[in-house]
């Protein structure tokens, strides 16, 4: 049966895959495409709805993305948001002009509560005095529904233009004191157009503006659902597969984890996983990694463990440059997996941990979306006598990755386990890594990371939620500096361990987390009491840029 979908059309907007993950909130299954992308292509998918995207353009620019007009005529649903609200009205004959102030932030917005976008919105800040205020002048001038339909919510905007003319056949839904067409709809032909933000969590209602769309709208069954996910693609994987062989690296990290449980669960001993332990994992974590997937655990697979730590550590021995480590740590681990491959022989697929941000990202720019194939295991098909890929979560986002991991009974510390570079603890040993560097900051992180999440923990018992000093991200980090200090009535020559924490969205930009001062003194005492080695503790302040978050 043809999976019912969504397609997300993408005009180059900062939340366009928030757009996606909103979309997969309401349990439809969505997808994400240029808007380069043909119409033919379109209507040969079958959506069950399609959404314009923002973008950073003017749409009455020459050379402005645009689409065909034909995108309308479909018979198929279509949401506009912000630059595609915009594009849709100019396409269809409306006017888009740029206005004298752009309009940013949390802004109050009056909604036509007869509006299908709109059910079961609009009454949330009915006791908000500063929401539910009487109209003011400049929202009395934009008004355009009776006021016994008008209801108050509050939007997230960002924009510089403005629809000044609606095309033929809309009507307003919606308007703010500086936007007389904060939405739009043509119902009999299923258009609607919104210039605000519904993904954005500052739309308070967003994720039920878009489920209205989705849903209600588009008539979608909300069938898109990580229990039903992991069913189907057990089946799929074993249609596919038969009785082939199928190889994965297994590096312990939530993506390779969960693909391994998947196949497991769909082909049990004709999947081999190989984990290559470099002995630059945290405290135990190998360890951990084979309790869950080896012989013990409770996955059927043929589980090869490689302790290839001596081995790394003599390849790194006298070598400082990150890049240089780096490339010596990425080339050991294919060469390792290429001796554990030539063992096994010939498989018929190569499995990978791909997931759909990866595919996104790497069709982004107008071309179709092409597989990033090496993202996950660098370089590793070259090597492997293989006669296919195959990736299990390649329709996935992170979250529903998590998800499908607790389906498929991963245990909570792997599945929501925070990021790890895959380098390791490489590039968390400032310099040349030696054994006993490794062992210093694997007890000085064990340590750091136990304390964190102690006080974590105890917050969320006491409020019932995350402090908001919560990092995304936090790990120890052996400096290469040593110093002076002085211990019982012995002088020490010992090194410096940095703790970091940050808070950030993407990885792309972060700051220092505002970790509680005791917490940070009691980490400080605990690790140069309980770590050889170490005497002096610093807490790394630096946000990313210009610091990066690992320190090499
Ligand atoms: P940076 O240090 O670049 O880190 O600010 C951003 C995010 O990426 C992770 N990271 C890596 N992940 N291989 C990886 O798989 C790497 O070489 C690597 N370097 C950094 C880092 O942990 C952070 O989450």
């Amino acid at each position: 049966m043809e999976r019912e979908k969504v397609i997300v059309l993408d005009f180059g907007g900062q939340y366009n895959q928030l757009v996606a993950r909103r979309v997969r909130e309401c349990n439809v299954y969505c997808e994400i495409y240029s808007y380069k992308t043909e119409l033919a292509k379109i209507k040969e998918m079958n959506p069950k709805g399609i959404i314009l995207t923002g973008g950073p353009n003017s749409c009455y620019e020459e050379g402005a993305p645009t689409y065909d007009k034909g995108i309308f005529e479909l018979g198929i649903p279509v949401l506009g948001l912000c630059y595609g609200a915009q594009l849709m009205m100019q396409v269809l004959g409306g006017k888009v002009e740029r206005a004298q102030d752009r309009e940013y932030g949390k802004t109050r917005t009056l909604i036509d509560k007869r509006s299908p976008l709109f059910s079961n919105t609009g009454s949330l800040l009915d006791s908000d005095k500063a929401f539910a205020g009487p109209l003011t002048e400049k929202e009395l001038k934009n008004r355009s529904f009776d006021e016994a339909d008008t209801l108050v919510t509050q939007v997230w905007m960002s924009h510089f233009d403005y629809i000044s003319r609606l095309a033929e056949g809309f009507a307003p839904v919606a308007y703010t004191e500086n936007c007389p067409y904060a939405a739009a709809q043509n119902t009999d032909a299923s258009l609607y157009a919104i210039q605000f933000h519904p993904e954005v969590l500052h739309t308070l209602e967003g994720t039920k503006i878009l489920y209205n769309f989705v849903r209600n709208i588009c008539g979608c069954a909300g069938d898109w659902r990580m229990d039903s996910f992991v069913e189907t693609s057990i089946k799929n994987i074993r249609e596919k597969v038969g009785d082939g062989k199928v190889l994965l690296a297994l590096s312990g990290g939530v993506d390779s984890s969960v693909a391994a449980g998947l196949l497991s669960r769909a082909i049990g001993k004709q999947l081999t996983c190989v984990f290559v332990d470099h002995g630059l994992l945290r405290k135990d974590e190998g360890d951990e990694v084979e309790a869950i997937f080896g012989p013990g655990g409770n996955f059927d697979l043929n589980f090869i463990r490689v302790n290839a730590q001596e081995r790394y550590y003599t390849k790194l021995a006298g070598v400082s440059e990150p890049e240089r480590k780096r490339k010596i740590i990425g080339e050991e681990f294919i060469r390792i997996f290429e001796e554990e491959s030539k063992k096994i022989g010939a498989v018929d697929y190569l499995a990978q941990g791909t997931i759909y941000p990866d595919v996104v990202e790497s069709g982004l720019g107008g071309e179709s979306v092409v597989i990033k194939s090496h993202h996950n295991v660098g370089g590793l098909p070259d090597f492997v006598d293989f006669k296919e890929i195959i990736e299990p979560l390649r329709d996935l986002f992170k979250d529903e990755v998590r998800k499908a991991g607790l389906e498929l009974g991963l245990p909570e510390r792997l599945v929501f386990r925070q990021p790890f570079p895959g380098p390791g603890l490489g590039v968390r040993i400032v310099g040349e890594v030696t054994a006993d560097k490794v062992r210093i900051v694997q007890d000085a992180d064990a340590i750091y990371r136990e304390e964190v999440d102690k006080a974590a923990a105890e917050y969320k018992t006491t409020h019932g939620e995350d402090p908001e000093w919560m990092p995304n991200q936090y790990f120890a980090a052996l400096t290469n500096m040593q110093s002076v200090g002085v211990m019982g009535d012995e002088r020490t020559y010992d090194y410096a361990i940095a703790v970091r924490a940050v808070k950030t969205i993407d990885f792309m930009t972060a700051e220092a987390a505002n970790i509680p001062w005791e917490v940070l003194q009691t980490v400080m005492s605990r690790i140069i009491n309980e770590v050889r080695g170490v005497n002096r503790v610093f807490y790394d302040l630096t946000s990313k840029p210009p610091g990066t978050i690992e320190l090499e």
